[in-house]
């Protein structure tokens, strides 16, 4: 599973989207250790507080399966039913979420409509963190 594929997938999981409030759709696609894939869509509420991000979501569907190692996670975001936007970043939450399962190599993908793709670490993203 290289870059590109992860982020394809990422890019699937974000048609699956339910953020009618945000209006802002966003997929992530998690690799974990062991090769398998852990899709995740955001997932808003009325109550707004209930939102999940794409990220989390995919992170709790593999930790509820048992899977607590992982190498990398791609993220596509914008505005739905457009193309993604560029280079959409995880939130502090979601960062924090991955430094609870992940280590400081930990590969953060973002991606650009143009297939570009921006690499980051872990530590690149959370500095000084808290774990
Ligand atoms: N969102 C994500 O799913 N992941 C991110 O990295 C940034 C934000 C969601 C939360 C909310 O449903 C919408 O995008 C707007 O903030």
């Amino acid at each position: 599973m290289d870059d590109k594929d992860l982020m394809a997938l990422a890019v699937e999981a974000r048609e699956r989207a339910y953020a009618p409030y945000s209006g802002f759709a966003v997929g992530a696609a998690l690799l974990g250790s062991d090769g398998r894939v852990w899709q995740g869509c955001n997932i808003e509420n009325v109550a707004f507080g209930p939102t999940v991000c794409a990220e989390r979501v995919a992170f709790f569907k593999a930790v509820s399966e048992g899977v607590r190692a992982f190498d990398a996670i791609a993220i596509a975001g914008g505005p739905a039913g457009e193309g993604i936007a560029p280079f959409t970043s995880p939130c502090g939450v979601c960062r924090q979420v991955m430094r609870e399962f992940c280590e400081d190599g930990f590969r953060i993908i973002l991606g650009d409509a143009d297939g570009g793709l921006r690499i980051y670490t872990l530590a690149d993203l959370l500095p000084a963190s808290f774990g």
